[in-house]
């Protein structure tokens, strides 16, 4: 009997190295599961690239390519349909996502983001923002939280959370390579769990 494995599309616009750990993750254990589809607001990126190499489909996708924003949420919506997809992996995907998409998941669509939300989230705070927030908070430890996606900036309910300190003398630089770090273990537990979860 062969199981449905779960599909997965991943939505990038940088570098995507979330993307190539959870890509790499679900080679090594093996989940159930594989990334079949990289959205993408930028044609050329990291992670668009990596995803071509590995024989994933890409999508590009722009509000500028439509009349209406309605229009894009509608087209993106159609496209993951089309291509089956069971979730959503946000990863470092710099745009809102559509409200008519987030409806098409519930409960089917995660983020990540590199601090500990409720904290340190919301619009404008990603990339150094978020971590020159948390040092001039003083702040003695930061870390990363993976999230379900809901129609609101970081809102979400929390799937997973893990902490990594503030060390002394930190910069924001040295403060976000210590969080990615931690952000390329959490995102692929995270999805690991959520799977468990649809499952039972
Ligand atoms: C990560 O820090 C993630 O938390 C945030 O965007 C960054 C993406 O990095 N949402 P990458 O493209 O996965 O390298």
């Amino acid at each position: 009997m062969t199981t449905h494995k779960t599909r997965i599309a991943v939505f990038c616009s940088g570098g995507g190295s979330n993307f190539k750990s959870i890509y790499h993750a679900i080679a090594e254990k093996p989940l159930n599961a594989e990334i079949v589809l990289c959205l993408s607001n930028r044609s050329e990126c990291g992670a668009m690239e990596f995803a071509r190499e590995n024989g994933i489909a890409t999508v590009h996708l722009t509000e500028k390519q439509f009349n209406s924003f309605d229009e894009f949420a509608a087209a993106m919506v159609k496209r993951l349909k089309d291509a089956q997809i069971d979730i959503v992996l946000l990863a470092g995907y710099m745009r809102k996502v559509p409200d008519a998409v987030v409806k098409a998941f519930p409960d089917k669509m995660l983020n990540i983001h590199p601090a500990l939300l409720p904290k340190f989230g919301g619009e404008g705070m990603y990339g150094l923002y978020v971590h020159t927030a948390v040092l001039d908070a003083g702040e003695s430890e930061s870390g990363a939280t993976v999230h379900f996606v809901n129609e609101e900036y970081d809102k979400g309910k929390i799937l997973l959370q893990r902490t990594v300190p503030v060390l002394a003398g930190d910069t924001p630089e040295s403060l976000a390579a210590r969080v990615l770090e931690c952000e390329h273990r959490l995102y692929p537990e995270a999805v690991e769990k959520l799977l468990t979860i649809q499952k039972s």
